[in-house]
């Protein structure tokens, strides 16, 4: 018999993704239930999504209209192959998310995850290089500590140690640009830090001179870095990083799965930032994550490259079986509208300094080393005890927890991601979380 009554034999079969699977079963958090900004745990608390479950949750959880649209369209074409078939919808999500990106990218490649859409982007890049007459573009260049998923592609130009290491030898070919933040100059800053970009850039110069541009496909980057404790790289250095690549014919790819619908106060990082990529990659909010989803969007040119260099057939030889999954695409229509009708960019810009002004009060906290912020964005670094990687930064994301606010812990850093519709009145009580969270972990 594999399972008994006893806890920890109930849980034994379930592996958990990216989590400590030992210590969670020893004190499990469960949820039952959510609606609007909360969860409800199978033990009746009430927790405050602190992290709009995990940067995707972002109007709340159990909307209405989503559940509805999801509901309806279960009961009317629950599944339809996207491989030489479509339906109507999938057409209509496209058509509504190309417009709030800037102007070049024009069309929108399905996928199911952020992970999905991360390796489609490599992929387009790619292909697009050899369809083009350029078929020695093959290298890839990520950053050091970037997320780009867990696939082979992602965790390639990925650069967090961890997703790596244990994972053999990966794509060949990349390389990492460094990480543009600098604790010691940069700490504490409000929003992107006034450190000279070349600083950081100046290292891409001479990776394209070592490996000489004609072998260089993409580069991709993370806008607003999140997974590995939510950092900015400093004024101008998307627009420089854009510079360097299309002087070299480099492809630039955004990995917009998280900054993508609203995070920052606008549709896309893209947009806020005043940049326009060749590729970007979105996911989770373009549902509110309701049902797995995730998109690359690619630039007029790269399409028409795939389309003028195919005489017959296939395009692309890329896919997935649940490619704009009809439920998929009627959460997406539903949130999408939602987002319009709402206001809610325009919400985020105008929270965006009222969430700044609460996590900066936590400055000269216990154990609070750095604090960082954009748009409803957050991110704290938290001293190390005695030399242990994660240690405090994890009891602080419990402590937060045990004051009900749910966050996100990664090493030694939190994020804090507020659902999107918060009003300042549900923003203090994550900023008392936080601070009591400070003042009771040793
Ligand atoms: C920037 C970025 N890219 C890719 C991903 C992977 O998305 P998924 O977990 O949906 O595969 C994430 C997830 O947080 C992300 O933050």
């Amino acid at each position: 018999m594999k399972h008994t009554d006893d806890k920890n034999d109930y849980m034994a079969s379930y592996w958990m993704p990216f989590t400590p699977n030992r210590a969670f079963k020893e004190t499990p958090r469960l949820y039952k239930s959510a609606e609007g900004l909360y969860y409800k745990t199978t033990d009746d608390r009430k927790i405050l999504d602190g992290f709009s479950g995990l940067w995707c949750s972002n109007l709340g959880h159990c909307h209405p209209k989503i559940t509805e649209a999801i509901q309806n369209q279960a009961a009317k074409l629950d599944y339809s192959t996207a491989f030489n078939f479509g339906h109507e919808g999938a057409f209509e999500l496209a058509n509504v998310i190309a417009p709030q990106f800037p102007e070049t990218l024009e069309h929108v490649f399905f996928t199911n995850s952020g992970s999905e859409a991360v390796d489609t982007a490599l992929k387009m890049a790619l292909a697009y290089h050899r369809i083009n007459g350029e078929g020695t573009r093959t290298r890839l260049i990520g950053r050091v500590n970037g997320y780009h998923g867990v696939g082979f592609g992602g965790i390639s130009v990925g650069g967090m140690v961890n997703n790596r290491k244990f994972f053999g030898s990966l794509l060949t070919g990349v390389d990492h640009m460094p990480f543009p933040y600098n604790a010691e100059k940069d700490a504490f800053t409000r929003g992107e830090p006034d450190t000279d970009p070349m600083e950081y850039l100046s290292e891409l110069e001479q990776m394209i001179k070592l490996h000489d541009a004609s072998t260089i496909a993409a580069v991709i980057v993370e806008p607003m870095i999140g997974s590995a404790g939510m950092f900015l790289s400093p004024k101008g250095y998307l627009k420089k990083l854009r510079e360097i690549t299309e002087k070299h014919g480099i492809l630039l790819i955004f990995d917009e799965v998280i900054t993508a619908f609203g995070r920052l106060g606008k549709a896309n990082a893209a947009t806020y930032f005043g940049v326009t990529p060749d590729i970007c990659t979105m996911a989770k909010g373009i549902n509110n994550a309701a049902v797995p989803m995730g998109a690359a969007i690619a630039s007029k040119k790269i399409y028409d490259t795939f389309l003028d260099g195919t005489k017959a057939g296939v395009e692309f030889f890329h896919g997935y079986t649940y490619s704009a999954h009809p439920l998929a695409v009627a959460a997406g229509l539903a949130a999408q509208e939602i987002y319009k009708e709402e206001g809610i960019y325009d919400k985020v810009t105008s929270n965006a300094k009222y969430f700044e002004d609460g996590i900066h009060s936590l400055k000269g906290s216990p154990h609070i080393t750095d604090i960082r912020n954009i748009g409803l964005a957050g991110g704290l670094t938290i001293a190390q005890r005695d030399g242990v990687v994660g240690a405090r930064a994890y009891d602080f994301f419990l402590k937060a927890y045990e004051h009900g606010v749910a966050l996100r812990p990664n090493g030694d850093t939190i994020a804090i991601a507020p659902i999107l519709t918060s009003e300042p009145k549900n923003l203090d009580p994550i900023f008392d979380a936080l601070q009591k969270a400070a003042n009771e972990i040793n």
